[in-house]
């Protein structure tokens, strides 16, 4: 099986406002089209892990590998485009531009991006929006959509540049238990029918449970 994510004896610190040793020596791997969850108490690090693996933070030690490319050391212009190329992210709070549209939202991250034209990839959000079954959101505000709504939003517009994996931390954390099944019923699918790989760090056991794997993070150390 193909691997999508790589991180190699990933270790870091922070200097303020003591030397504090967050991440030690992480290593694990993500298959194409597993679904894995990241768990762990509180300040155990996974959002710091989560950066990193975003390609955010440049600050550490050790390697990442995205479909088999060492990204560590690349200059911040082939970071940016790696992003954006092969990931595809979904936070808690959502980050849509209230004063746009659905759509528009949706179609933020190809525009960036580049490489197709206006009308392209306004077929492609439709697509994914039709995909996540709220395609008649698009021509609304996003401010005026409920937040389960939002998140499918947040998800059509992660997958716009059909990422090989999508990150999120925590997209469940601010929805009723409804709208939290319903995100993992997308993320599984999405997983099973278009191959594609999850990283999602998550404090709903009851989520986690239902994920291919779940990596354990114990005080900056994955401890399964
Ligand atoms: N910029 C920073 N400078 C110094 N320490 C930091 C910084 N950011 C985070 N930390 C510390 O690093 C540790 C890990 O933080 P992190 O945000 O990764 O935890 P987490 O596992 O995501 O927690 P949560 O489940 O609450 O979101 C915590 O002890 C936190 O206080
Ligand atoms: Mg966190």
């Amino acid at each position: 099986m193909n691997t999508v994510l790589e991180a190699k004896h990933i270790n870091k610190y922070f200097k303020n406002p003591v030397l504090f040793h967050v991440l030690k020596d992480i290593n694990f791997e993500v298959k194409k089209g597993e679904f894995a969850s990241i768990m762990g108490k509180s300040g155990c690090g996974k959002s710091t892990l989560l950066y990193i693996l975003s390609t955010m933070d440049t600050d550490y030690d050790g390697e990442l590998y995205l479909d088999n490319n060492l990204i560590t050391g690349s200059d911040n212009k082939h970071l940016s485009y790696m992003r954006n190329k092969h990931i595809g992210f979904v936070f808690q709070f959502h980050y849509l531009l209230t004063e746009f549209t659905i759509l528009e939202n949706v179609m933020l991250p190809a525009k960036k991006l580049g490489e197709k034209s206006n009308q392209e990839i306004e077929h492609d959000a439709m697509e994914k929006l039709k995909m996540l079954n709220i395609e008649h959101l698009a021509p609304k505000r996003a401010s005026r959509v409920s937040g389960g709504e939002k998140q499918r939003v947040a998800i059509a517009r992660a997958l716009i540049n059909n990422p090989s994996i999508i990150m999120g931390d925590e997209p469940t954390g601010n929805l009723d238990s409804h709208n939290a099944e319903n995100v993992f019923n997308i993320f599984k699918q999405l997983s099973e029918e278009e191959n594609l790989s999850l990283l999602i760090v998550t404090h709903d056991e009851d989520f986690a449970k239902k994920t291919d794997r779940i990596i354990q993070m114990e005080d900056g150390k994955i401890i399964v």
